[in-house]
């Protein structure tokens, strides 16, 4: 049921050292695909995957410059990145993408963490900076990571509730 599945979705932060199946993660790309996108300016958005070296250069980089794995050490990685001049809504436009991802993943047995730091480091830090912007002017708007997690009931303890106005 869906709401099940809202429910099951939360932040996971410890991962299995195990990869991501190649159909898992294309399931996970499509899911994001079909998020709505401000004027259907579907062209406007990149998803760059990283894993393997590529990811562990990143995480190297990342603990190196700031003592810290912003990933969690995930085995799987996605930067959404965005060339719209609207940054308004480039980022809400990441926001739809990325919760479609995260739902999917957990449908499909896997943990994820909606990850805002990284993009913040890559303006800033000078060896993180080539994150920043893929060719063509896409500029990073935010980061998922994605693994197996040993633990589903290891999650922050949190209250899911905003104010409601009637
Ligand atoms: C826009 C946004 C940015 C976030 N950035 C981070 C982050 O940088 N690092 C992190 O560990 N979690 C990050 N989170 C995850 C939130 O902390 C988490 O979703 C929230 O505390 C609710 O917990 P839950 O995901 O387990 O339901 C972010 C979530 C959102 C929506």
């Amino acid at each position: 049921m869906v709401d099940e599945l809202f429910i099951k979705r939360r932040s996971y932060r410890k991962y299995l050292p195990k990869e991501v199946e190649e159909d898992k993660l294309n399931d996970i790309l499509q899911a994001g695909m079909l998020a709505p996108i401000a004027s259907g300016k579907y062209f406007n958005v990149v998803l760059k995957v990283f894993r393997g070296e590529e990811l562990k250069t990143l995480q190297e980089t990342l603990v190196k410059e700031t003592g810290n794995d912003n990933t969690y050490k995930a085995p799987l990685v996605i930067g959404v990145y965005h060339k719209g001049e609207n940054v308004e809504l480039a980022n809400l436009d990441a926001g739809a993408i990325i919760e479609n991802m995260l739902l999917e993943a957990r449908e499909l047995g896997l943990g994820s963490v909606f990850i805002y730091s990284i993009c913040r480091l890559t303006r800033s830090n000078e060896a993180l900076k080539k994150y920043n912007e893929l060719e063509g002017g896409y500029i990073l708007r935010s980061v998922v990571s994605f693994g197996y997690v040993e633990d589903f009931n290891d999650v922050r303890e949190i209250e899911h509730k905003f104010s409601v106005i009637k």
